[in-house]
């Protein structure tokens, strides 16, 4: 198990962005997933400004987002899409069909999720799989009990993340809203994992994840068993390790 811990802020963010242009540079037509949220927008930022300040080839690499809420427009300042977008894949002059995202309204879900799997499977899998991790050990939207062995799907996001989507997209309750995701077993199959976590709200889940028992109640557990898997921590996010 590869544990790297960063010593400041800048150095966390400066290292996960070199992980994904590090594979770029190795492999320019790699195929690169990747998360939103907290932890990862400086780094997405951070790729861009690097690109900007000197530009490496980016037209044969192929991103995609991990996961996407369902129910709402792609265009809601909250959708993975449109925060990949922002944050990363509009400043690299990325191409639509460079850009793979599951979709966040869509008629047959099931069918987008298989499609999804084997558009990356076309693409010769997944290279690099950029992850966060949930406070309560998810990957994507896969909650605890989510089957380890699953595949792309769509799940209930937690009450929390609901209901401020809710609040901030006008989306009434009979709307359903969900979260489109791999699954872990398609997680598991990407040739290389970095998972990335920061702060103080990680230490005790970041313990149970590297330290607990491999179980779905902790899905990002089940990365222990990850043959190339970087666990790229801050301080605050490993202080409950032992070692
Ligand atoms: C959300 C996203 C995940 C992300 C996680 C961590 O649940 N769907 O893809 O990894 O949040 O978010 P943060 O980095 O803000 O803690």
């Amino acid at each position: 198990m590869k544990i790297t811990i960063a010593n400041s802020e800048r150095e966390f963010d400066c290292t996960a962005a070199w992980r994904v242009i590090g594979q770029m540079l190795a492999r320019p037509a790699s195929v690169i997933g990747l998360s939103t949220g907290r932890t990862t927008g400086n780094m997405h930022r951070l790729i861009a400004e690097i690109h900007k300040q000197y530009p490496f080839p980016v037209g044969k690499t192929t991103f995609f987002g991990l996961d996407e809420v369902t129910g709402v427009s792609r265009y809601y300042s909250g959708a993975c899409y449109t925060m990949l977008k922002t944050e990363l894949i509009d400043a690299l002059g990325v191409d639509d069909d460079h850009f793979l995202m599951l979709p966040t309204q869509c008629d047959d879900f099931s069918r987008a999720c298989a499609d999804f799997r084997q558009e990356i499977a076309r693409r010769g899998g997944i290279d690099l799989l950029m992850l966060g991790l949930g406070e309560n050990g998810h990957l994507g939207f896969n909650q605890p009990g989510s089957p380890l062995g699953g595949e792309a799907w769509v799940t209930r996001m937690n009450v929390e993340l609901e209901e401020r989507i809710r609040r901030e997209t006008n989306t009434p309750p009979d709307v359903p809203l969900g979260g489109a995701t791999l699954g872990l077993k398609d997680i598991m199959q990407a040739r290389r994992i970095v998972l990335v976590a920061k702060g103080r709200n990680k230490t005790e889940i970041v313990h149970r994840m590297l330290q607990g028992p491999v179980t779905p109640d902790v899905p990002a557990s089940i990365l222990q068993l990850h043959p190339d898997c970087e666990f790229l921590l801050d301080a605050e996010a490993s202080a409950g390790l032992t070692f």
